[in-house]
């Protein structure tokens, strides 16, 4: 029955009867399924229309063996009816007449109930007649009536019958109880209040533990995640973010301006990724490039860039143009491409992470101290250094943190003193050094989320349904 006409007929015959004792009762007489007058009944009273009280009971139901010997007879009496009442029968061809297991169960019960003499050659009636009262106790709990326990515990120990806790409700009317359900209101309007219907209108509660829908879209990638947390860590240092809106350089910031020479393995196209068209820059700073003995179309050549460095450049050259100079931090978080075979640690194009510190008179010693609180932030606080070789930067030191997880140090970034080479053509005054450091943005992220492939983490390969799920990360701060 249509569910509005099932609740119909609850509310009615609790406005004629008072109450409905059992729903079990109720589904019957009126032919309907009982699941649904419990579901219509939570419902009600959920909106206190009706008061339901649960009622429980256990009974004994039918096992499918049982619903067929109920149906059918039991095997014993089968089995009785199949020997002729004088002189017997074979027990070869008896047995032939039935099923083997049920045959087996039938002569247990016959013998037991001694109706039949089982001998090896013949099988002979004891009595003359018998009455299958296995099958009338099955029917007798069908119709729900009371039989023996002894008799229970025979039918149960035959598997015949099975206890079924069985629930329903006693029902009677709610404290707000009324034939039709109110519609409740769940927009409060200007009209409710102009027409004065507030004062009789029913407000639908707030359910505070209703799930919101998942939205469907507009998930951030876990690279978008640890980004924006390092942001934040640079933020509170009081760094500056660099504009890094720019994927295609020049070679000549991506290179030259960092004291890369143009001879340098890195500007071959094994490593770099050359534009074919536009292949050369518009515009180079003419004043700056003046100090420079090198080839200018070389310096033109546009490349996707590298490193981030190629920014800072830029960005250090205009602050040199300032005067009076004044002190800064910079930092970046952006792609770069590198022309290189992708593995499972490698892309040819991710993200680098950059910091940079313009001040006079900085020392290698502040730099160590900087990214102990940079990285002590990022959740490392167990660093060493170790010495190494950029073109742009001397001294330069590799950056390794403890990884706890892996039981070894592992390689987290590089970092240096930006070279006097670099920062006098851009035009600092002389006392003026930098301090810098990079590492990749996919690094932490893989080991903030478990990734052990990078293709997993970024491209074609990724898992959206990952990316749906994967939760807020929180650095060690
Ligand atoms: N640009 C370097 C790289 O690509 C990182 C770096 C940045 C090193 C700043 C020193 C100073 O790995």
């Amino acid at each position: 029955a249509e569910k509005a006409i099932v609740e119909k007929a609850i509310l009615e015959q609790l406005e004629s009867k008072e109450e409905i004792s059992n729903s079990g009762d109720f589904a019957t007489c009126n032919g309907y399924d009982h699941e649904e007058i419990k579901n219509i009944t939570r419902s009600l009273h959920g909106f206190q229309l009706v008061d339901a009280q649960e009622i429980k009971k256990e009974i004994w139901e039918l096992t499918n063996e049982g619903k067929t010997y109920a149906e059918n007879g039991s095997p014993e009496f089968h089995l009785f009816l199949a020997v002729p009442p004088e002189g017997g029968i074979s027990t070869d061809i008896l047995k032939k007449k039935f099923d083997n297991k049920v045959y087996n169960i039938a002569c247990i019960a016959a013998k037991k109930n001694e109706w039949l003499e089982l001998g090896k050659e013949q099988v002979s009636r004891k009595v003359q007649s018998v009455e299958d009262s296995v099958r009338d106790l099955l029917l007798q709990i069908k119709d729900g009536k009371i039989i023996s326990s002894k008799d229970i515990k025979e039918l149960k120990r035959r598997k015949l019958i099975e206890l079924k806790t069985w629930n329903g409700y006693s029902i009677r009317k709610g404290p707000k109880f009324s034939l039709e359900r109110k519609k409740l209101v769940s927009v409060f309007t200007r009209e409710h209040l102009l027409r004065g219907e507030w004062k009789n209108l029913e407000f639908k509660k707030y359910n505070f533990d209703a799930n919101a829908l998942p939205p469907s879209g507009g998930h951030l990638h876990p690279l978008l995640k640890v980004r924006e947390r390092i942001r934040n860590i640079f933020i509170t240092m009081g760094f500056k973010e660099m504009q890094t809106n720019n994927y295609v350089e020049s070679s000549f910031w991506n290179f030259d301006a960092l004291f890369q020479p143009q001879q340098h393995p890195a500007r071959d196209s094994h490593d770099t990724f050359f534009l074919e068209a536009p292949s050369t820059t518009l515009s180079l700073p003419e004043s700056y490039l003046d100090k420079y003995e090198w080839k200018r179309e070389e310096a033109e050549k546009n490349v996707f860039r590298t490193h981030t460095t190629a920014v800072t450049a830029r960005v250090l050259y205009s602050l040199a143009q300032q005067r009076p100079f004044t002190p800064q931090r910079y930092f970046s978080i952006d792609r770069v491409f590198r022309n290189e075979a992708v593995d499972r640690t490698h892309l040819a194009e991710f993200h680098q992470i950059e910091g940079v510190i313009c001040d006079r008179g900085l020392t290698l010693a502040d730099l160590m101290q900087v990214l102990q609180d940079f990285f002590k932030k990022m959740g490392m606080s167990n660093l060493k250094f170790k010495a190494t070789c950029n073109p742009y930067t001397e001294p330069s030191m590799e950056i390794y943190s403890y990884h706890e997880g892996l039981k070894k140090w592992v390689e987290i970034g590089n970092s240096g003193m930006f070279r006097p080479e670099m920062l006098r053509p851009m035009g600092f005054p002389e006392d003026v050094t930098a301090i810098a450091w990079g590492l990749s943005l996919e690094r932490p992220t893989m080991i903030l989320y478990g990734i052990d492939n990078i293709r997993d983490l970024f491209g074609p390969k990724v898992d959206l349904s990952l990316i749906k799920r994967n939760p807020i990360c929180k650095l060690g701060m």
